[in-house]
């Protein structure tokens, strides 16, 4: 139906003959003559109608916003004066001679480029809120994306194989979506959260390295990069150890950068220990791009009056540690009364500050609410180890580790981004010795802090069963500006240490064969070592884009209560599929 896409136009189709087709962008009447833009997926191009064709005319004054017509034509160049250097198109028009309206539209929900549009009505209306250009260039850029990792796999021997939807429960932290069996009453599948027991088991069946673009689901709280289903890059091979996997990755990362943004990556990326991470950063995806650090100052708090710091600088899992905001004395008041609010939300029972007005004056140049409960020489010793200046403000939180942690690793990234402290552009970071186990106190027994596959990064079982805390694990997790973009690592090839660590984990021999006897099993038919890694897709267009949440990149996301506003999913089910089902509703459905 045409003979090129509306974007593509140029001076060199000048005096060609063309068809196209598109949706009408937008239609001026200009003192008897009718200029319409025509919108396809590749860009817009300015059609001119004149009266001279009185039929063609007619149907083009008729037309409105969002129309789908075909024109025929010819290309000429604009007139003097009128050519439009921001767009592709902006050197030519096209002399419409005929014009047919394919299809008529209602009026639009929402003008495309209305900026102010409330995202509901935009996810009601998806079809017309992804008609705008910067949805289009998001979807393509994921194609493009999606394409590149493919062949990057491809080259390197990776065998695209699928894995069930209808599954059992694959623990990765999240509650499962159930799908009730009608022909096993009483008996769910689960949708898988990952892939992660089918690829170890295809390392099993000797195919070596395996990769799937595949469709995860996790029903957790949701946030700006997390949706209830999203997709991953999924990578798993054989008899590679961490280095060669995460050097793999590192080369496709950095050659998706390249050939899509034309970035160049750090080579090699850097890398941090977890503990370091913490320590330096009070969390375990730093972004590099921010210059703010932590510093520990438990030691010099330990034999002050003041309780508040020196309870948490005695004790085993305690901290107190400071955050150096250069030039920070500029924070007022309130403001430093809304970053105590903040660190709240993290479990912060306060933050304290101190001011450095003068440095040189000793205790006397500093303002601080907390400066009578400490020795002028802790004050002091403080401010040398910060390597805080007249102007800075120094933060100062104390608690349990992972309080401080918290909220002084959120405060870094909140101060980062409010006082535009962000150096560089792109900041990519391995972070690996993850430990093993982390005690879950509410409960009272230990857990993964990847997932159970994990390998521990020792073969001794019963040194581990003896200390779990101080065991480090074989994972590593890609973090790009603040942001966890994959995770994997060596997996457990040994069906002893798998069955120990499950039972360290507190599931006992029957629950771990009812839940994983599959796996334990095939462990035993001669298993290679292997490892491998998943990337959240979504995030990486996401970033790539310079997108504000990963629904920018998903053709149907859902929304913060993960329902779909386009097609109003979830829904009742009607009585009758639930009698087949043998569910029966604590709160019966409405009538039908
Ligand atoms: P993990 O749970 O870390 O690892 O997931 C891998 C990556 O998937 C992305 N991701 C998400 N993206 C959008 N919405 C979500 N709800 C969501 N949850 C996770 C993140 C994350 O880094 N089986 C292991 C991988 C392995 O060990 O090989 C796994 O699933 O970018
Ligand atoms: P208070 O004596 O409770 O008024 O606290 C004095 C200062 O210490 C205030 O600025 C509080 O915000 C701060 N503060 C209280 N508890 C903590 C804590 N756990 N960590 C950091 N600062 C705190």
């Amino acid at each position: 139906m045409r003979s090129h896409y509306c974007g593509e136009l140029n001076a060199n189709h000048i005096d060609q003959e063309i068809e196209l087709c598109g949706w009408v962008h937008r239609r001026r009447d200009h003192g008897g003559v009718i200029f319409i833009d025509l919108r396809d997926r590749e860009g817009i191009a300015q059609i001119v109608f004149d009266p001279d064709r009185a039929e063609s005319f007619a149907i083009a004054d008729s037309v409105r916003n969002e129309f789908v017509i075909r024109i025929t034509g010819k290309v000429r160049s604009r007139p003097e004066g009128t050519i439009n250097p921001d767009m592709p198109t902006g050197e030519v028009e096209v002399l419409g001679y005929t014009i047919e309206i394919l299809n008529k539209a209602k009026t639009p929900p929402f003008q495309l480029d209305d900026e102010h549009v409330h995202d509901d009505v935009k996810l009601k209306y998806r079809y017309v809120d992804l008609r705008r250009p910067l949805m289009q260039q998001n979807l393509r850029m994921r194609s493009d994306v999606v394409k590149r990792m493919r062949d990057f796999l491809d080259n390197r021997g990776f065998l695209d194989i699928e894995t069930p939807m209808l599954t059992k429960a694959t623990p990765e932290g999240a509650r499962d979506y159930l799908v009730p069996s009608r022909t096993h009453p009483g008996n769910f599948f689960a949708l898988p959260q990952s892939p992660q027991l089918f690829k170890q088991l295809l390392m099993m069946s000797g195919m070596d390295r395996y990769y799937q673009i595949v469709r995860c689901f996790r029903d957790e709280d949701l946030r700006a990069d997390r949706q209830p289903e999203f997709t991953q890059l999924d990578i798993e091979t054989s008899f590679m150890d961490e280095e060669g996997i995460t050097g793999l990755m590192e080369e496709m990362v950095r050659g998706l950068f390249k050939d899509t943004l034309n970035i160049d990556l750090v080579d090699p990326f850097p890398r941090i220990t977890y503990a370091e991470a913490m320590y330096r950063f009070g969390s375990d995806r730093p972004d590099f791009r921010n210059p703010l650090e932590l510093i520990d100052v438990s030691d010099l708090m330990q034999k002050v009056e003041f309780k508040v710091f020196s309870g948490p600088a005695s004790m085993d899992n305690g901290r107190v540690a400071a955050l150096h905001v250069p030039d920070g004395s500029r924070l007022s008041r309130k403001e430093i009364d809304d970053y105590t609010a903040y660190v709240s939300q993290f479990g912060a029972k306060g933050l304290a500050y101190i001011k450095v007005n003068d440095i040189a004056k000793g205790v006397e140049g500093l303002q601080s609410p907390i400066l009578k409960f400490l020795p002028d020489e802790v004050a002091l010793e403080i401010m040398q180890r910060t390597e805080a200046k007249d102007g800075d403000l120094v933060f100062f939180g104390a608690d349990k580790s992972k309080v401080v942690n918290d909220a002084l690793g959120a405060l870094r990234n909140r101060l980062a981004e409010d006082l535009e402290l962000l150096q560089g552009e792109w900041a990519p970071v391995w972070v690996v010795d993850f430990p093993m186990f982390e005690y879950n106190e509410d409960e009272k027994r230990w857990e993964s802090l990847h997932h159970p596959f994990t390998a521990p990064n020792t073969t001794d079982i019963e040194a581990m069963k003896k200390d779990p805390g101080s065991i480090l694990s074989r994972a590593y997790d890609l973090v790009l500006n603040g942001i966890e973009l994959g995770g994997g690592s060596i997996r457990i090839h040994d069906a002893d240490m798998q069955s120990s660590v499950l039972e360290l984990l507190g599931i006992g021999e029957q629950e771990a064969q009812e839940k994983f006897g599959f796996l334990l099993d095939a462990l035993q038919y001669g298993c290679p070592p292997h490892g491998g890694i998943a990337f959240g897709l979504d995030r990486i267009v996401m970033l790539m884009g310079g997108c504000e949440s990963i629904r920018d990149v998903i053709a149907f996301p859902k929304t913060q209560t993960a329902s779909c506003l386009l097609t109003s999913a979830p829904a009742q089910a009607s009585n009758r599929q639930l009698r087949e089902l043998g569910i029966k509703l604590a709160k019966p459905n409405k009538p039908e």
